[in-house]
């Protein structure tokens, strides 16, 4: 049976790090809408010209740019059985075109995880953040650190640290997260598919709190 996931929270609680996992051991696809939006910016396409600006300063990128993206995504064979979306949707407007898109399709979200944690822990983890620009894996400089610093442990190449994680559009992020984002817990929740993951802890434990949100 499908399995339609979405990954709700804020920026640097650890979404991505888990959604790598689950998406793995549930054989769908991780769709993250950063990771797609920074593919076209360094791709230099028109999407990506367009969404730059909006990233580098911390603010979301227009509704009818990313539900287009997003459709685009979701249109592909491998979504046929389902996917985990990561970062979408993000404002009211992406998530009632999401809905429409959904009953056009005949399809439903199954679950949302909502990860939670505190700013001060948020911060501490977008700082310490760095990322293979190669094979996509992510580190954190002391919650999980390469065996040998600034290169990733898996290809070699060398680690570099997202162009949005400096303090000020850290800090941007944080507030259009409050803004625009938050009220999609509330949406969520009135539609009995809002499971809460206090992000807190260390990976594992995190990891295991997310296997029993998405017990039958
Ligand atoms: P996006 O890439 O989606 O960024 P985000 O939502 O801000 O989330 P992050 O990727 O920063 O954090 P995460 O929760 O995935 O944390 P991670 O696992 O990496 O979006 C970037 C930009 O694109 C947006 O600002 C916007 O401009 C645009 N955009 C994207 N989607 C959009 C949309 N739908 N609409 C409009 N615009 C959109 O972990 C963070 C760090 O912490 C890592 O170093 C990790 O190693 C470490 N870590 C993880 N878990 C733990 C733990 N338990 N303990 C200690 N460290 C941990």
């Amino acid at each position: 049976m499908a399995l339609r996931l979405i990954f709700l929270g804020p920026p640097g609680v650890g979404k991505g790090t888990q959604a790598k996992k689950v998406a793995a051991d549930h054989s769908i696809p991780h769709i993250s809408t950063g990771d797609i939006l920074r593919a076209e910016v360094a791709a230099g396409t028109d999407l990506g010209r367009q969404a730059k600006q909006h990233m580098d300063s911390g603010g979301l990128v227009p509704d009818d740019l990313v539900v287009a993206m997003v459709a685009r995504r979701l249109e592909q064979d491998d979504c046929r059985d389902g996917y985990l979306l990561d970062g979408f949707p993000r404002t009211m407007g992406q998530a009632t075109a999401l809905e429409a898109e959904l009953a056009r399709t005949g399809g439903a979200i199954d679950r949302v995880l909502y990860f939670r944690a505190p700013d001060d822990v948020l911060i501490r983890r977008l700082s310490g953040r760095r990322t293979c620009p190669d094979c996509g894996a992510g580190y954190h400089v002391e919650a999980m650190p390469p065996k040998v610093e600034g290169i990733c442990d898996r290809c070699s190449a060398k680690l570099i640290q997202r162009d949005d994680d400096q303090p000020d559009t850290i800090r941007n992020r944080l507030d259009v997260y409050k803004a625009q984002t938050q009220e999609l817990i509330d949406y969520y929740r009135a539609a009995g598919l809002l499971v809460e993951i206090d992000s807190t802890g260390s990976v594992d434990e995190i990891a295991r709190a997310v296997v029993r949100a998405l017990e039958p």
